[in-house]
């Protein structure tokens, strides 16, 4: 029997972003992911199929060989460490930045800040990097609150627009990172289902090249 290549993918802004790329790559699912309860979609390819999962956990699915390759935002693979990975391919879609972010005024150089995020490990890297101690409290979604609260003194979070900070009276003050989607593949089927995913990875790099052309154009 012929190798099957397996890709890890997250509803929304992810799979909304990547099934052009991978249209463009000649790889369409069997039916619509965001309509389907289904979790294993079959596409167009006979041996390529694709996985649903949540965002946070793309990195693990690939790192442990539950998919060959998958799509997730670079703050999932810094905060997951990425070992067992490579990360062949900045996709260049769901941009935003990862951002320590407070009340106006609130000085970013608080001597223990509390800090509300779901992104600890960075957070802990991130203070750690400065000599500078935080308590950091561990949220799985909107941290905006934290603050308002007084259940911390900053947050580290994703910012695009920055309207959700604005909308509840925060601002940005210091950027830890621009993040971007990337390519990531399992580092045993690297090797093993080379001939499947080399040209996947060629082609999903001409479809962002070929994009980005056409966007300065
Ligand atoms: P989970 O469901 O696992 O909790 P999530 O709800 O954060 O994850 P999404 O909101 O779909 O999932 O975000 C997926 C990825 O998109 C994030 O990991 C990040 O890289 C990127 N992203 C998140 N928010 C934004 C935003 N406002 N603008 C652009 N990209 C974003
Ligand atoms: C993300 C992030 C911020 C918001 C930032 O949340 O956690 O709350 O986007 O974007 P903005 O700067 O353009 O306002 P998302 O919309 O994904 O909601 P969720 O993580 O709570 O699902």
């Amino acid at each position: 029997m012929g190798q099957t290549l397996t890709i890890a993918l997250s509803k929304g802004r992810i799979l909304e972003d990547t099934l052009p790329l991978l249209a463009s790559a000649g790889i369409e699912p069997a039916e619509d992911p965001d309509a389907s309860r289904r979790l294993v979609l079959p596409t167009n390819r006979a041996e390529v199929q694709l996985v649903i999962v949540r965002a946070t956990d793309v990195p693990t699915y690939v790192a442990h060989g539950g998919a060959d390759l998958g799509v997730a935002g670079k703050d999932t693979l810094l905060e997951h460490g990425g070992a067992g990975l490579y990360e062949p391919l900045d996709l260049g879609i769901a941009r935003c930045r990862l951002m320590v972010a407070g009340y106006p005024g609130t000085t970013e150089r608080l001597r223990r800040p509390r800090v509300a995020t779901k992104f600890v490990n960075i957070s802990r890297r991130y203070f750690a990097e400065q000599g500078r101690q935080a308590e950091l409290i561990k949220l799985y979604g909107s941290m905006e609150l934290a603050p308002i609260v007084g259940l911390a003194d900053l947050i580290v979070d994703l910012v695009d627009t920055g309207n959700t900070l604005r909308a509840n009276g925060l601002e940005p003050l210091a950027t830890i990172a621009p993040i971007s989607a990337r390519l990531v593949v399992n580092r045993a089927a690297m090797k093993m289902k080379h001939r499947l995913i080399e040209p996947v990875t060629r082609a999903l790099g001409e479809a962002v090249n070929e994009r980005d052309r056409s966007t300065v154009e």
